[in-house]
């Protein structure tokens, strides 16, 4: 019998690293025989000792398909964006999405981040409806459209920059560099 639907979010593990190439692949494709290009990013981040990498499975049969993934680090983007912990890519393979995962995964991140700092960043297209929606539901703010992360690009659009604080103040400035 299956186990009962549950959403689990976990560490990734070096088992699950060609499934996330997969979804990635999904999102950020690129040409047709990208995809050794694919496996060797999502391998570097694995190897990212101070990063939180995630992954979400729909039940807790450790033989269910990783159907999601997401990833928080610190930045240094400055001075063209706040140095910080930001939430830096997830993605929910499409027809694992409207069901919690993106949520869950993301207040998973925002758990780890709030053991290293008092604020989030992270950042968007500024067409990516899911995205803005999700994150607003969290608390997010647009911060700035006027920024720029290195070796980041917004196809079809600007970015958004969006923060969050992570405990009970407001919005600190000092936060910002
Ligand atoms: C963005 C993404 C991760 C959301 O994952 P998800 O598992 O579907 O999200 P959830 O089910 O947790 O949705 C939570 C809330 O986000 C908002 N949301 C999610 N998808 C949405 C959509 N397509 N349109 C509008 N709002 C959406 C809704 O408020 C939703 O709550 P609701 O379903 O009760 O209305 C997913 O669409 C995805 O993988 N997209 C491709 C990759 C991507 O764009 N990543 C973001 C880069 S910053």
């Amino acid at each position: 019998m299956r186990p009962p639907r549950t959403l689990v979010v976990r560490s990734v593990r070096a088992t699950d690293l060609d499934a996330c190439a997969a979804l990635l692949a999904l999102h950020d494709g690129g040409p047709a025989g990208a995809e050794p290009d694919l496996r060797a990013r999502v391998r570097a981040w694995f190897d990212r000792p101070d990063g939180c990498f995630l992954v979400a499975t729909q039940t807790s049969d450790p033989a269910d398909p990783v159907v999601g993934y997401a990833r928080a680090v610190h930045l240094d983007p400055s001075p063209t964006a706040p140095i910080g912990y930001y939430l830096a890519g997830i993605v929910v393979a499409p027809t694992a999405r409207r069901t919690g995962l993106g949520l869950c995964l993301t207040r998973a991140r925002l758990a780890w981040i709030a053991e290293r700092a008092d604020s989030a960043w992270y950042f968007t297209n500024a067409h990516n409806t899911a995205s803005l929606r999700l994150h607003e539901s969290l608390g997010f703010h647009e911060e700035s459209r006027d920024f720029a992360i290195p070796g980041v690009t917004f196809a079809g659009g600007r970015g958004v920059l969006a923060h969050l604080t992570l405990d009970d103040s407001t919005c600190p400035t000092a936060n910002r560099r």
